[in-house]
């Protein structure tokens, strides 16, 4: 008598065809047809902007970063088309949206913003779930923002539509940068000579391109919700328990007050600060240097969202919930020293300006305080404008408060 045994060997093949069938549709078949036309508006990547694509794929920022702007996607700029895949050897599209879309984002933040967000995304943004990138070299930081900044119609890969292809050809212009051959000093790269894009525009015209960007945003009207407003302001056990967990979005009480009258009697000038006068004309030469000093700090540091001129209209502002704020407005004028120095210290909750006094010592945030003050109570940069910055040489005001 034979036994019955079931017979696998047909399921088996049956399997194997259909996954055989799927791979064929899904992989090959996209991969032999799809010949996305050459794009007018586009010019090649660098050897530069290919590294730092590599890195942005070994790090895996496409687990969480798309690279395809669709209709439907409110704020992320220009509308992805076939043809801006036409240099990528393989797309980096992702599926994951738990950051921003990056299909756009060249042009959109300064380099220096970039490398700092890279290296500690809450130095620029608190509360930020992106991870730390600090292990990464200089150079990778630097790749990795050249290969960010050339995406997007305001990339520097960007090329107009009528003539930009002759104008790449010719001396390597597009549309917002140009193309030079650079010699790396120092590094890894050291003596290694290869193409870099350097952005074109010059101060003013940037400021022109950033106001026609404000403008064409729309402000999401922006408050705070009850739940919030009573953790961070309120004095219940719920709140209590919250300050901890809110570190990047609650403002405790000022907590170096004392520190602050000390450093301030300590020194005259910095003591005579609410009663002194910044406005040009009264202003003594001390604190002018100092707020020179703190112009230097706030070009570097702060003009990305807040503008050189302090007006609220950098270059990042644009992207913001909350915009940053313009220190032309009345209100500034009355500020007491506590005030800027304790804001600059605590950042604004639930916005995007930064707790500094996690990267910015006392000094450094007193005489930006003098700096803002000088602002404010001129309603501009008054005669501290165009004058280079004393940054390395200004003196720093004696005994500031301890962190
Ligand atoms: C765990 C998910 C995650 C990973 C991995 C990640 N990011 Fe992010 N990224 C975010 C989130 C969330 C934001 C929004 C908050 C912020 O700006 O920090 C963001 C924001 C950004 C922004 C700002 C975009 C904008 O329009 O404001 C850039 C640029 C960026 N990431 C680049 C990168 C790069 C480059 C890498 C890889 C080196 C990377 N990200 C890896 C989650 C991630
Ligand atoms: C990433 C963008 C960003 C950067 C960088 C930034 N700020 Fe801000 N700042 C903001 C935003 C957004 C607000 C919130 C405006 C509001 O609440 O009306 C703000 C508000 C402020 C305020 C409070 C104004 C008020 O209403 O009391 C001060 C002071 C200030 N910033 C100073 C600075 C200084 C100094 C620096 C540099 C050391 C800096 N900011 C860098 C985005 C930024």
């Amino acid at each position: 008598m034979t036994t019955q045994r079931a017979n696998y060997l047909y399921p088996a093949l049956g399997l194997t065809l259909i996954m055989a069938s799927i791979i064929f549709v899904v992989v090959l078949v996209p991969r032999w047809t799809f010949k996305p036309p050459e794009p007018r508006d586009l010019r090649d990547y660098t050897t530069q902007e290919l590294r730092g694509r590599e890195i942005y794929k070994r790090e895996g920022c496409w687990y969480c970063h798309s690279m395809v702007s669709r209709p439907q996607d409110w704020d992320h700029g220009r509308r992805s088309k076939s043809s801006d895949y036409f240099y990528d050897a393989y797309h980096l599209l992702g599926s994951e949206r738990t950051g921003p879309d990056l299909a756009n984002i060249g042009g959109k933040f300064p380099d220096q913003y970039h490398m700092l967000h890279h290296k500690n995304p809450r130095y620029v943004k608190p509360g930020s779930i992106m991870p730390r990138y600090d292990y990464l070299t200089e150079q990778e930081l630097t790749d990795l923002t050249a290969f960010l900044q050339s995406l997007g119609p305001y990339g520097t890969r960007a090329l107009d539509v009528k003539d930009g292809k002759a104008k790449y050809a010719a001396n390597g212009e597009t549309k917002w940068a140009k193309v030079r051959d650079y010699t790396w000093v120092g590094g890894e790269l050291n003596g290694l000579t290869e193409k870099v894009a350097m952005w074109k525009l010059d101060v003013a015209q940037q400021r022109a391109l950033n106001e026609e960007l404000y403008g064409e945003h729309l402000e999401v009207p922006f408050k705070y919700t009850a739940e919030i407003e009573e953790l961070m302001y309120g004095s219940s056990h719920e709140a209590a328990n919250a300050k901890g967990a809110l570190q990047g979005l609650a403002t405790p009480a000022f907590p170096n007050k004392e520190a602050l009258e000390e450093a301030r009697n300590a020194d005259p000038d910095v003591r005579a600060w609410k009663e002194n006068s910044f406005k040009e004309g009264e202003i003594t030469d001390k604190n002018r240097l100092l707020a020179n000093y703190g112009k230097g700090l706030f070009n570097n540091q702060c003009s990305p969202c807040h503008g050189v001129a302090g007006n609220g209209k950098g270059q990042a502002a644009f992207t913001m919930t909350k915009r940053p704020a313009n220190f032309d407005e009345d209100k500034f004028a009355t500020y007491t020293t506590d005030t800027w120095y304790w804001r600059i210290s605590r950042g604004v909750p639930g916005t995007q300006m930064p707790r500094w006094e996690y990267t910015l010592d006392a000094n450094q945030r007193l005489t930006l305080t003098a700096f803002l003050k000088y602002v404010a109570q001129n309603k501009g940069l008054g005669k501290l404008q165009g004058a280079e910055s004393n940054y390395e040489k200004a003196p720093v005001p004696a005994a500031a408060p301890a962190k």
